[in-house]
C-alpha cells in the first residue's frame, strides 16, 4: 500500500522536559542514517504537555526527522476552562497529531463519544491529525464480539465526518486487555481487527478513504513482536506505551517497521 508506516511512542505521564530532551537527542542519533531520511517509516512522539516545547525547539533547531503530538486536547477553543489546552496552542507548538479517546482517558476522565467527536473536530480544525483509539476489553473478547465492538466505536465517532475529514484520520486499534499487560494480540487478530475497521470505513466513506486511513496496532508492542505484526496487510504501524520509554527499544522497533 502507499500508506507510510507510523511508529508512535505514547509516553503517557512519563518524562519531564529535560528527560524528553535527552531522549529525543539519543533517538535522533540512533536513527541518524539515510533510511530515515527517505521516510519509509515515520516516528512520532507523544510527550506530556510540559515537554512539548522542549521537543519542538530541538526538532526545529536540529531539523530532526521526528514528528510529535499531544495525548489529548480541549474541545473548546479558548476561555475560562481551567487546566485545559486548546488545539491551536498545540498547532503553535508544531504538533502534527493528537491522540484522541485513549482507553486511559475514557476511563479516568469523562471522555464519552460526544466529547471524543468534538476533540476530533477540534484537532482537524487546527490542521492536525487525530489518532483515534478504539479496542475491546477482555469482556467483549470473551463474548467474541471484539470486531463489532471496535468497528462500532469507530463508527460512533466518524458518523458525521465528511469524506475529506475521515480520510485524514489515523485509527489505533488497542485491545484494552493488551495495554501494559505483556499480552500482545496475535498478528492474525490485529490484522482481523484492522481489516474490519478498514472495510467498515470503505463502506461508509468509499475505497479512497478506506485505503488512505492508517490503522495502528497498540498493546504490549515490543521489538520482539513488532516485525510479525507489521507483516500484516492492514497494520500500518504501532501506538507504543511501555516500550516507547526505552530509546534503544523504540529505535529498534522503528527499524523493524
Ligand atoms: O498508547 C499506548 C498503548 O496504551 C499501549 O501501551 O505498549 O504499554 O501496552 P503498552
Amino acid at each position: 500500500s502507499t500508506r507510510i508506516p507510523l511508529v508512535a511512542g505514547n509516553w503517557k505521564m512519563n518524562f519531564d522536559h529535560l528527560e524528553a530532551t535527552y531522549f529525543v537527542q539519543k533517538l535522533a542519533w540512533l536513527l541518524r542514517d539515510a533510511r530515515f531520511e527517505y521516510k519509509r517509516c515515520e516516528v512520532a512522539l507523544f510527550p506530556a504537555f510540559t515537554a512539548l516545547r522542549s521537543v519542538q525547539v530541538l526538532v526545529e533547531s536540529e531539523k530532526l526527522n521526528i514528528t510529535y503530538g499531544a495525548q489529548s486536547v480541549s474541545v473548546t477553543t479558548q476561555g475560562a476552562f481551567t487546566g485545559d489546552v486548546s488545539a491551536d496552542m498545540l498547532t503553535r507548538l508544531g504538533c502534527s497529531y493528537v491522540i484522541v479517546g485513549h482507553s486511559e482517558r475514557r476511563k479516568y476522565h469523562p471522555e464519552d463519544d460526544a466529547n471524543i467527536v468534538d476533540q476530533v473536530r477540534a484537532v482537524l480544525a487546527a490542521d492536525m491529525v487525530p489518532i483515534l483509539c478504539v479496542g475491546e476489553s477482555f469482556e467483549e473478547r470473551r463474548q467474541g464480539i471484539e470486531l463489532d465492538f471496535a468497528v462500532s466505536q469507530v463508527r460512533d465517532v466518524t458518523r458525521d465526518l465528511s469524506d475529506e475529514e475521515a480520510a485524514k484520520l489515523i485509527i489505533a486499534y488497542e485491545p484494552v486487555w493488551a495495554i501494559g499487560t505483556g499480552m500482545v494480540a496475535t498478528p492474525q487478530s490485529a490484522q482481523e481487527a484492522a481489516k474490519a475497521i478498514r472495510d467498515d470505513l470503505t463502506g461508509s466513506f468509499g475505497a479512497k478513504v478506506g485505503n488512505a486511513v492508517r490503522i495502528l496496532y497498540g498493546g504490549s508492542v515490543t521489538s520482539g513482536n513488532a516485525a510479525q505484526l507489521i507483516g500484516e496487510a492492514d497494520v500500518d504501524g504501532f501506538l507504543i506505551g511501555g516500550a516507547s520509554l526505552d530509546v534503544d527499544e523504540l529505535a529498534k522497533i522503528a527499524r523493524l517497521t
